[in-house]
């Protein structure tokens, strides 16, 4: 399967919109951009054959796509997404965090999927290309940003069960304020004991659209009972603590031991799972990956030793969670407020994003035009 561009690095074409919105339709969006409810107005698109690799990279004005009823993604699920974000500076610079992560996860998700692999020097490039068409669609206010949506289909008309000939990326863009409509504050979630998103050999790490499916019933079952989220279980002893329908969790023991689920293939590598785990280490912190069971929460909460439990995601950035809820069970309180270390983390986490902070770590990517080079803050 030929993974390379017919040009490397690939060049882009841009189609300008003609009915782009007014700045003042998109001011107007931007003030209450709520989440995954508006998309800017244009969107890259890259085909993939397997004769001829990547090619036709363009920006062509946001707009439906034209697929034939009989495109494998329609039948077989052949599908695979990341979820990263645009930031503006103070100074009004645009800025991504850690997007190789995101781009070599896209990868490990195509290799997990049977379709191509796009090369991350192309991926960042189809991030800029946004950018550069749509940068004034990067919010400024508080906490809000540009998310961006890059995925990929295999678009093939043909029913027969294999890996599709033809594919295409995309990348589209939605300006979002919070995750969850009461913004930061603490959730309750519900335990899932019935179903679970993945199994030993399965997609569980890979961040493909049927995982997510399949946590929308559970999902709608949290929902029922007043959660925002639904815990997993693993699905092959139904003991251990995977993640949410799609969010890592975390465990603050006392003030100084944080624990997260390991990476057993089942969960998917969060790159803010990533970045938190290393800047706990940074504070001195102990961060423990390991299995945790919910007689361990339960145990935890109850003795006293886990004082805070928080999710995090790109989408959710750092939220805490007030309560674990389950058939006949409750495990905290609806109304604990936030833990102290899990604000701390998401404070630190989002100074560093919004360049409030040094770049320690090199996370940063600048996006806008200025930058002819990584540059970090
Ligand atoms: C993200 O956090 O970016 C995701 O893709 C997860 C989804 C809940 C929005």
């Amino acid at each position: 399967m030929s993974q390379q561009s017919t040009t490397f690095p690939l060049e882009f074409e841009l189609t300008p919109s003609e009915t782009a919105r007014s700045s003042a339709e998109r001011e107007t969006i931007l003030s209450d951009p709520g989440f995954g409810k508006h998309f800017t107005d244009h969107m890259v698109t890259i085909d993939w054959t397997v004769e001829a690799g990547w090619q036709n990279a363009r920006v062509t004005p946001y707009g439906p796509l034209l697929l034939d009823p009989a495109s494998s993604v329609l039948h077989y699920g052949q599908e695979i997404f990341e979820g990263m974000k645009a930031y503006r500076h103070a100074d009004g610079s645009i800025w991504t965090f850690r997007p190789e992560k995101n781009a070599e996860r896209l990868q490990s998700s195509a290799r997990r999927l049977a379709l191509p692999e796009l090369p991350v020097a192309d991926f960042i490039e189809s991030i800029k290309q946004m950018i550069a068409v749509d940068g004034a669609w990067v919010p400024n206010a508080p906490e809000t940003s540009l998310y961006l949506r890059p995925f990929m289909i295999a678009n093939e008309s043909f029913l027969g069960v294999r890996a599709a000939h033809k594919v295409g990326y995309y990348v589209i863009a939605s300006p979002a304020g919070a995750y969850f409509t009461d913004g930061v504050a603490p959730v309750s979630i519900w335990l899932s004991t019935e179903y679970s998103r993945a199994g030993r050999g399965g997609t569980g790490a890979a961040k493909c659209g049927g995982n997510y499916a399949a946590s929308l019933l559970p999902q709608r079952e949290a929902y029922d009972n007043g959660c925002a989220q639904v815990l997993f279980l693993d699905g092959e002893t139904g003991t251990h603590i995977d993640e949410l329908g799609g969010m890592n969790v975390f465990f603050v023991h006392g003030t100084d031991t944080l624990v997260t689920p390991r990476l057993t293939g089942t969960i998917l590598e969060g790159v803010t799972r990533d970045s938190i785990i290393q800047l706990a280490r940074d504070r001195g912190m102990t961060v423990e990956e390991r299995d945790v069971t919910v007689d361990e929460w339960r145990d935890g909460v109850a003795s006293g030793r886990i004082t805070e439990v928080f999710a995090c995601g790109t989408a959710a950035v750092v939220t805490p969670i007030a309560q674990l809820k389950g058939v006949g069970f409750e495990i905290g309180s609806a109304d604990a407020p936030a833990g102290e270390i899990t604000m701390a983390l998401r404070q630190e986490l989002t100074d560093i994003q919004y360049g409030r902070l040094p770049d320690r770590h090199g996370w940063l990517m600048r996006l806008d035009a200025a930058a002819e080079t990584e540059v970090t803050a």
